[in-house]
């Protein structure tokens, strides 16, 4: 198959500014100075920019996601997303059906909500800041998607990636942020890392912590807390909001291991924060980075309006 056109020397999709592009040594081994994402696969079908960040992170512009894609396509972002961990797919004009379908071409999408009667199936979900009339609102700031956290760890068998797509955004500001745990795992002491091995991770819904509140359909299940990439092999730490304690461990010491892991991964050197654009889908790997979203705008003027879909994943080993 003829090359498409390469697209060119960079920056050929708009400069964004970006968290992340600079790393002090001391935290991050090796990895320092500025960050200069590289076209990949020169001569083949997709341009693939990358590293977004010290972070990792991918930009694959010129797809349109809104039509059945090609074996080979599918292959290639699949690959992008081990290398990289996330995918910007930006320029997107995509219907729920349209995005559950692409999702869907990634792997089995979960029902949301558990499937409950009445719930429109095989597309996006809304995500958005709103309130029962509608409104904007900021009470979803104190929501769990704000604080740092992997997709439903607390599920036996979590969802593998997120599909996020921008729909309506406030006029600045609405970011979401990544953090790298594999790499955040690789620059721990080796000692660290000995002291980790073995180790198994809590996770619970917070509505299952409250007495009475679905505790009983979500009681807690424990994971690795280092889990290794699916594909890969590659060890990354899996913790974040719903993690509570670890297993076999004293409460108050798990709980402070938890809190001085989830700081080392969420250094600047680990993250990346994406400022989005209306159209913008980004695909993210549950199993290696955790994200937020960001207060930073004005949540009770602007609404911020996303579509979205897990792909199920196995269970972490
Ligand atoms: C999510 C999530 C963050 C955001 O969809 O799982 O955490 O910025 N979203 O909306
Ligand atoms: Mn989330």
């Amino acid at each position: 198959m003829a090359a498409a056109p390469h697209p060119g020397p960079l920056p050929a999709s708009g400069e964004r500014e970006r968290v992340g592009d600079t790393c002090p040594r001391r935290a991050c081994g090796e990895r320092e100075g500025p960050i200069a994402p590289r076209w990949e696969g020169e001569g083949q079908r997709l341009a693939i920019r990358a590293p977004l960040s010290a972070a990792g992170g991918a930009e694959i512009a010129g797809l349109d996601l809104s039509r059945p894609l090609p074996a080979e396509t599918v292959a290639e972002i699949r690959a992008a997303l081990t290398e990289h961990q996330f995918v910007v797919f930006p320029g997107q004009s995509l219907s729920r059906e349209q995005q559950y379908a692409f999702a869907a071409q990634l792997g089995p999408v979960e029902a949301h909500g558990g499937g409950r009667p009445g719930k429109r199936r095989d597309v996006a979900h809304v995500t958005a800041n709103l309130d029962a009339d509608g409104n904007p609102s900021d009470r979803f700031a104190q929501g769990a998607n704000y604080r740092w956290h992997t997709d439903k760890p607390y599920y036996r068998t979590p969802p593998l990636l997120t599909v996020l797509y921008a729909v309506e955004l406030p006029p600045a500001g609405g970011d979401t942020e990544f953090a790298n745990t594999r790499l955040a795992y690789e620059a721990l002491p080796a000692a660290t890392k000995q002291r980790l091995a073995g180790l198994r991770v809590v996770f619970q819904w917070e509505g299952g912590r409250r007495p009475g509140y679905y505790a009983s359909e979500l009681p807690p299940v424990d994971h690795p807390l280092v889990r290794t990439h699916p594909v890969t092999g590659r060890p990354a730490l899996y913790l974040g909001n719903h993690a509570v304690r670890i297993a076999g461990i004293d409460e108050i010491e798990g709980t402070a291991l938890l809190g001085e892991l989830l700081d080392h991964a969420t250094q600047p050197c680990f993250t990346y924060a994406h400022r989005w654009r209306v159209g913008d889908l980004v695909v993210w790997d549950n199993t290696s980075l955790l994200h937020r979203a960001v207060a930073n705008y004005e949540m009770n003027r602007y609404r911020r309006i996303m579509h979205r879909n897990v792909v199920k994943g196995p269970v972490p080993v």
